[in-house]
């Protein structure tokens, strides 16, 4: 009786202790959450453990095979002069996406003489012939994968907004970043923040230059060499003001990316691409009602899988702005480098898995018209479990989102705060920028805005910029009465 009384008592102590040990855990944990991440050094059980910071220069294979590929890129230029729009780009109702619509026209005013067109299209069997030829000798680093990025210095702040998120979904994945020179590289960042973040720089022209026959890339070239020189052999491409919502690492491993290697997501848009191009490619031209054009914040592509059209996207991008650009969008939104991908591998015949359902777009009505924020992209798997027939699709919680692409508002902390901006209102007053709370927190499973309000401080902050003040005043008016009840 005494002994077990005794025992309940010794229990009982051991249980407050238990108690107060939990407790304190609690509150070093959740503290740490708030001010340990606010600090630069950031949650080190979240980083990748394969970050090769020695590993910098670019491997002599690749170097070879850059130089060999350089020469053909410049070999295969088409023998006419450059292709120029001269027309309006395609009016709202030209570009809508019809999906019920067989009878939908595809926008159709590009023209060329039929000796410019031939001399295009034999470039083009050309290059065809030697993508396929070149592409085993590709480099990359076998059985790897990771994300790969690129930044101009006007970028960092973003990029910086976007690797915290990264890190906060609980992604493990490498990341390497693109700066188009050294003139862009900053030891601070290259050397100090981005490796706490699991990043480190990679400079373009010091793989690119060593090819003296190519011209100098332009800025949304970038993206193509980027993914080329990267390490990878499975890289997730995300724009810099891209980042996932929930951990993207296991895309790698399931469908639809363990069987196709290429994965894409739609814009909003239709598809422009030229019948020229199509008769050019020699391939039978798809209905436009079959799907919408690109978006390219996000990509997944498998470098064993699909070599041989990351080389003809290459070219495509080499020859953007002179020819492929106008031939895949006829001046339509964004023309760029974004139609590229699929029809790359649509030349080559190869299979890609383009995510069907259409972007949910994040953004609050203000006058009467909507205010577009910023767009979230679906989980791939969830999209080809719904075209399988494997999940219905009137389930309201999938497909799931995955991505968010801020390409309207960038989340830059030194201006995304602005009046007239999409933290505010009509009237001027503060507002959620992505629309109502319920709708995140449903899909999403977690209230991804306020996380990211949180990144966007702790960024703007450490860089002790102007608007440090005008985000504390947002996030306490907002949420300092939110899930997690702080205040900063
Ligand atoms: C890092 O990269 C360097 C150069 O490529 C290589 O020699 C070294 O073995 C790598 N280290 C690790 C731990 O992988
Ligand atoms: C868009 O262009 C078509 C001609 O291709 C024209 O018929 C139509 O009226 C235009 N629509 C708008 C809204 O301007
Ligand atoms: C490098 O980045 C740091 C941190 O953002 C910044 O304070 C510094 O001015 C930058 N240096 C240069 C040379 O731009």
């Amino acid at each position: 009786m005494i002994l077990t009384r005794r025992a309940h008592s010794l229990a009982a102590v051991f249980k407050a202790l238990i108690a107060i040990l939990f407790f304190t855990l609690c509150f070093v944990v959740s503290y740490d959450r708030l001010r340990g991440t606010s600090s630069l050094q950031v949650m080190s059980n979240h980083l990748p453990s394969n970050l090769n910071l020695t590993a910098a220069h670019f491997p002599p294979e690749l170097i070879r095979f850059w130089i060999d590929f350089a020469d053909l890129l410049v070999q295969a230029r088409p023998v006419c002069s450059e292709i120029k729009i001269d027309h309006a780009p395609p009016n709202d109702t030209e570009t809508r996406f019809e999906p019920d619509n067989p009878n939908k026209q595809r926008v159709d005013f590009l023209r060329l003489s039929a000796e410019d067109q031939q001399a295009v299209k034999n470039s083009h069997s050309f290059m065809v012939k030697q993508a396929l030829h070149k592409a085993p000798n590709l480099f990359y680093n076998r059985r790897t994968r990771g994300i790969v990025t690129t930044a101009g210095p006007r970028y960092v702040p973003i990029l910086l907004v976007s690797l915290r998120m990264l890190r906060r979904s609980g992604s493990k994945l490498p990341v390497e970043v693109f700066l188009g020179s050294w003139d862009e590289y900053n030891s601070t960042i290259c050397e100090g923040i981005f490796p706490s973040l699991g990043a480190r720089c990679r400079v373009l022209t010091d793989i690119y230059n060593k090819a003296p026959s190519i011209a100098k890339p332009e800025h949304f070239q970038f993206k193509i060499f980027a993914i080329l020189f990267s390490s990878f052999e499975d890289v997730l491409f995300l724009d810099a003001d891209a980042f996932p919502g929930n951990n993207p690492d296991d895309l790698f491993l399931t469908e639809p990316y363990s069987s196709y290697g290429l994965v894409t997501w739609p814009d909003i848009f239709g598809n422009t691409a030229s019948r020229l191009y199509f008769q050019i490619a020699s391939i039978s031209e798809p209905p436009v009602s079959l799907r919408l054009s690109s978006e390219s914040g996000q990509l997944l592509l498998s470098k064993s899988k699909h070599a041989a059209d990351l080389l003809l996207m290459t070219y495509y991008n080499y020859y953007g702005p002179s020819y492929y650009y106008p031939l895949l969008c006829q001046g339509s939104h964004g023309a760029g480098d974004k139609e590229t991908f699929i029809h790359a591998a649509m030349a080559l015949n190869r299979q890609f898995w383009d995510v069907r359902e259409r972007p949910w777009v994040l953004g609050h009505w203000k006058k009467g018209q909507f205010g577009l924020v910023a767009i979230a992209q679906h989980h791939p798997g969830d999209d080809w479990r719904i075209e399988s027939g494997q999940i219905r699709s009137n389930d309201p919680t999938t497909p799931r989102p995955l991505f968010v692409h801020n390409h309207f508002h960038k989340l830059d902390p030194k201006t995304i705060i602005e009046e007239g901006g999409p933290t505010r209102d009509a009237e001027g007053n503060y507002q959620r920028m992505w629309g109502p709370k319920e709708s995140i927190l449903d899909r999403f499973g977690h209230d991804l805005e306020q996380e990211v309000w949180k990144e966007i401080l702790i960024t703007g902050c450490d860089a002790r910029t102007d608007t440090c003040a005008k985000i504390k005043d947002y996030y306490n008016a907002m949420y300092r009465y939110g899930n997690y009840g702080e205040i900063i």
